[in-house]
């Protein structure tokens, strides 16, 4: 199979989204030329061109696209082709309504923005393979061609009837009969049994609260239907190119999409982060992300997209201060990537992304965004040699999981204030805080490579994940296991208990009593440390070790935290510093340490291969001590004992 390792070839890839139909031609030299100055060598090209290709039904205009891909071949700049099926022509919703999704109100999703397409829809799948295979036949050869890019962000939904029938035979497939349907969805509740399939239709608007069960099956299937979607035309293009690999980009962290069942079918793994650069913490969610993707790949993986300035999908956009690109790109180089790409190469000047940046962004050549993306394409260009292909090890991984996620985000739940990817940033955040490199798995996967595991919030665990989670620790690994874990199983029926029996016993819990949300603001005492969102009226085994109790209001002395050898189990969120603290203990006992010690706050320090990587996230200069000799490979020489890091500075160790 081809993957990355074939298209990177020792160097970084470095780019981005390339929208040259946006331009008269005459720009498309200057393009090339400051994509040779900045050292870019791929752009992702076709992304939105469906109505460019094929103006009108059946019509192909390719004469533009055999230019820009000869010039680009010409320059030596390597072009990731994308099927343009994400964005379907206005002609295609006129023609065909039947291609347009609904919402849950039953509305019609016009065109005039992008990603108008039902997923189930037979005519949109018709026109889109009928194009992806022309445009594969014709360019599945070209030489400038690298890889293939399906669609863009998968993420719609459709409530329509066309979905309803593929909704039915995904159900039919899952269940086999009705009854067993009925079951799993509790049909009993409300007099909602169901006596015939056709009965059954997507979660629509409804007068109260929704079935939980068929919200979670909608949810399913809304993945698969979508990887359907993605994998009809990943073979199209594949029986024309089998030596190029093919990707789609994910949003990070994005509930649409169960990215661990699509990362599977792809040869490359990439994403688009666009964190926030006024979040202080902006560097901890690209981290998470570089380390969630990383394990979907199972090594090497792409940015296809982040942004060199501003985006414009917030309500206040900020631009990146002077260093900060280059600071997240190579991050993400530290946690695995092999290529730095973003949306988009030039700044457009209509269109509703006219105030998201661009790799050239309005100011021009002389501006400081091309100015800092040529430094950081020289840079890139430093390190590919040594660090591309290499492994990002680590010894802690955070198991997460997108049933659990779709069947935590219901009505009808004791909290609204849990929000199941805030915990799951909470809980990498500590990680990262402590300097523990950190990789994600899944609750059924292979944890034996971990000396640490931590599940922040599982809500949802079939049972196949139970005996793993318990297998893992009966082979010696701690587990720790944040609030509310282990309470459902696959059909979202809460177990007998409140929490598996397994589980229970695993951490030394003899019942659950009762859970306690807490109010936004408000936090309960655990002896050192205080909880916030969540506490749990729990009784604990005879022979549990209580780490922590909770101290005042109506569970004064009861549990907090406890556990029985390497089963952990914190039933609330505990303040940020001390759920570091907590997991520092754990890791240190369990053998694991920082990747760096003593490092200053806001100081991160990632092995890659036998590369270190220091970063400041700070804006402050930090002194490192660093024991040894090594070869700089940014800033030339060498550095003995100490080294100094600027404001959002970074410094690649080599042995
Ligand atoms: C992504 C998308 C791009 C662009 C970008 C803006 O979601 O794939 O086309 O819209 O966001 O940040």
């Amino acid at each position: 199979m081809p993957d990355l390792n074939d298209v990177t070839r020792g160097r970084i890839l470095f780019g981005g989204d390339y929208n040259p139909e946006q331009w008269p031609e005459e720009v498309w030299q200057d393009d090339v030329r400051l994509m040779k100055a900045a050292g870019v060598n791929s752009v992702t090209v076709g992304v939105f061109s469906w109505a460019k290709l094929e103006p009108r039904p059946g019509a192909r205009e390719f004469g533009w696209l055999d230019r820009l891909l000869d010039l680009l071949h010409q320059h030596g700049i390597g072009v990731v082709l994308a099927t343009p099926t994400a964005s379907p022509p206005p002609w295609l919703g006129r023609l065909h309504p039947d291609t347009l999704p609904r919402d849950e109100h039953g509305q019609i999703v016009w065109w005039g923005s992008r990603q108008q397409f039902s997923h189930s829809s037979t005519v949109y799948r018709h026109y889109a393979a009928a194009l992806t295979e022309d445009l594969a036949a014709r360019y599945g050869e070209h030489p400038a061609l690298t890889m293939w890019h399906i669609n863009n962000e998968y993420c719609t939904y459709d409530w329509g009837d066309e979905s309803a029938r593929a909704f039915r035979a995904w159900l039919q497939r899952r269940y086999e009969t009705l009854d067993a349907l009925n079951e799993a969805w509790g049909t009993a509740f409300w007099s909602q049994r169901y006596d015939s399939w056709a009965e059954i239709i997507p979660p629509r608007r409804a007068q109260y609260l929704k079935n939980p069960t068929q919200v979670l099956d909608f949810k399913r299937f809304t993945s698969d239907a979508l990887l359907e979607c993605y994998l009809a035309e990943r073979d199209i293009v594949t029986r024309h190119s089998p030596h190029l690999p093919v990707t789609t980009n994910f949003m990070p962290l994005w509930t649409g999409q169960d990215a661990w069942e699509w990362a599977q079918h792809e040869d490359i793994v990439s994403v688009d982060i666009y964190p926030d650069p006024k979040d202080p913490l902006a560097g901890q969610f690209n981290a998470m992300i570089g380390d969630m993707t990383r394990c979907q790949a199972h090594g090497p993986w792409m940015v296809m997209e982040q942004a060199a300035g501003p985006v414009n999908f917030r309500g206040i956009n900020h631009p990146k201060p002077r260093g900060l690109n280059r600071l997240l790109s190579l991050q993400s180089v530290a946690h695995g990537a092999d290529a730095i790409c973003f949306f988009q190469w030039r700044q457009s000047r209509q269109g509703a992304e006219k105030f998201h940046s661009g790799m050239v962004s309005h100011a021009g050549e002389h501006g400081r965004t091309y100015q800092e993306v040529k430094e950081l394409g020289a840079d890139l260009a430093r390190l590919g040699p040594a660090v591309t292909g290499t492994h990002t090890p680590a010894q802690v991984a955070v198991v997460h999981d997108w049933d659990s996620w779709w069947a935590d985000q219901q009505g009808g739940r004791l909290s609204d204030q849990v929000r199941y990817e805030e915990l799951i940033r909470a809980w990498h955040r500590a990680l990262w805080e402590a300097g523990l490199a950190t990789d994600f798995a899944r609750p059924e996967g292979e944890l034996g490579a971990y000396r640490v595991v931590v599940v922040p919030h599982l809500y949802l665990l079939t049972d196949a994940a139970v005996e793993n989670l318990l297998a893992y620790v009966a082979d010696g690994g701690s587990l720790v296991c944040g609030f509310h874990t282990g309470a459902a199983d696959a059909d979202d029926r809460v177990r007998e208990g409140g929490m598996d029996g397994r589980l229970r016993e695993l951490f030394g819990i003899r019942t659950v009593h009762e859970w306690w949300p807490l109010d936004p603001g408000e936090t309960v005492g655990c002896g050192t440390f205080r909880g916030t969102l969540w506490s749990e009226e729990l009784e604990a085994a005879e022979d549990a070790e209580v780490v922590a109790s909770y101290e005042g209001g109506e569970l004064d002395g009861l549990p907090a935290v406890l556990r029985r050898g390497q089963g952990w189990y914190i039933s609330t969120l505990p303040e940020p510093d001390a759920l570091r603290e907590l997991l520092t203990t754990v890791a240190r006992e369990a053998g694991v340490r920082p990747v760096l010690d003593g490092l200053p706050a806001g100081v991160e320090a990632v092995r890659r291969g036998d590369l270190l990587f220091l970063l400041n996230h700070g804006r402050l200069p930090v002194e490192l001590a660093v024991p040894g000799t090594h070869r700089d490979l940014l800033g030339g020489g060498t550095v003995e004992g100490s080294i100094t890091l600027g404001r959002y500075g970074v410094a690649v160790l080599a042995p």
